[in-house]
């Protein structure tokens, strides 16, 4: 039996729309919700149609609060591929939230540990997060949440693992300048949400997204523990759908 409700759309610009429809109703249900939000290729149609929702008087975030899911270490927010950059670019700077309303890991804490226990206070301050966004890395990642032996329950800094730094390295101008580390969410962080919205898109995901959701639940594919939280909506495209039968 499949754990998750699974969506399957035509194609990313799809997903993006069924995925807005679903924040649409939570924010409008509760205007001041806590939305954790994710970086990447995979949530820029959700963005952009979030966007064109405020505009068209559909949506509004003036009251909304938003938690991310990670950033790099050693990246300030001003930097243009740290991901504090990214969500000003593609979807605060175009909507009506308060950017004192927003957390983003600090890339340049001192103190790593303390910045870590500090996001989950802040997590927890504000109530906890109503829907959790998530993309797949190729391995399964959820935020960095990279495949290893246990599941990390807390948000914590990470080593990135080569084929994540492959991936990212489109944005950057080589490998060498893509970030070693990262701070990420955990895995309880992700499952303590009380919806979980994941999305992927395109071919190269079919393989992940099969393995994630029809397969065993282990943490050398982190993002099958999802598998286990009540609340989940995946939506993929018919690419990423491709293995499912
Ligand atoms: C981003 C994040 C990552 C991405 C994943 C997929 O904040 O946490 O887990 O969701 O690497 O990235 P894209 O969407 O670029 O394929």
């Amino acid at each position: 039996m499949l754990h998750v409700n699974l969506i399957i759309a035509k194609d990313p610009a799809e997903v993006g729309k069924l995925a807005a429809d679903i924040f649409q109703d939570i924010v409008n249900a509760k205007p001041d919700c806590v939305l954790g939000l994710a970086t990447g290729s995979t949530p820029l149609p959700l963005y952009r149609e979030l966007i064109e929702r405020e505009k068209a008087g559909k949506i509004n975030f003036s009251q909304v609060r938003s938690a991310n899911l990670d950033e790099y270490k050693g990246l300030s927010g001003d930097h243009p591929q740290s991901y504090r950059y990214f969500m000003q670019e593609n979807l605060f700077n175009h909507i009506s939230i308060d950017p004192a309303n927003t957390i983003v890991p600090d890339g340049l804490a001192e103190d790593a540990d303390a910045m870590c226990a500090a996001y989950e206070r802040k997590i927890e301050a504000m109530g906890g997060v109503d829907i959790q966004l998530l993309g797949i890395g190729h391995d399964g990642h959820i935020g960095f949440n990279e495949p290893c032996d246990h599941f990390p329950v807390t948000t914590h800094e990470v080593e990135l693992e080569e084929i994540t730094r492959e991936a990212n390295k489109r944005f950057f101008n080589s490998i060498d300048e893509v970030p070693t580390a990262a701070y990420t969410m955990g895995i309880g962080t992700v499952m303590a949400a009380r919806k979980v919205l994941l999305l992927a898109t395109g071919k190269d995901k079919a393989e992940i997204v099969k393995q994630s959701f029809f397969g065993p639940v282990t943490p050398m594919v982190p993002a099958s523990i999802l598998q286990f939280h009540g609340n989940v909506t995946v939506i993929v495209d018919e690419a990423a759908a491709s293995l499912i039968k």
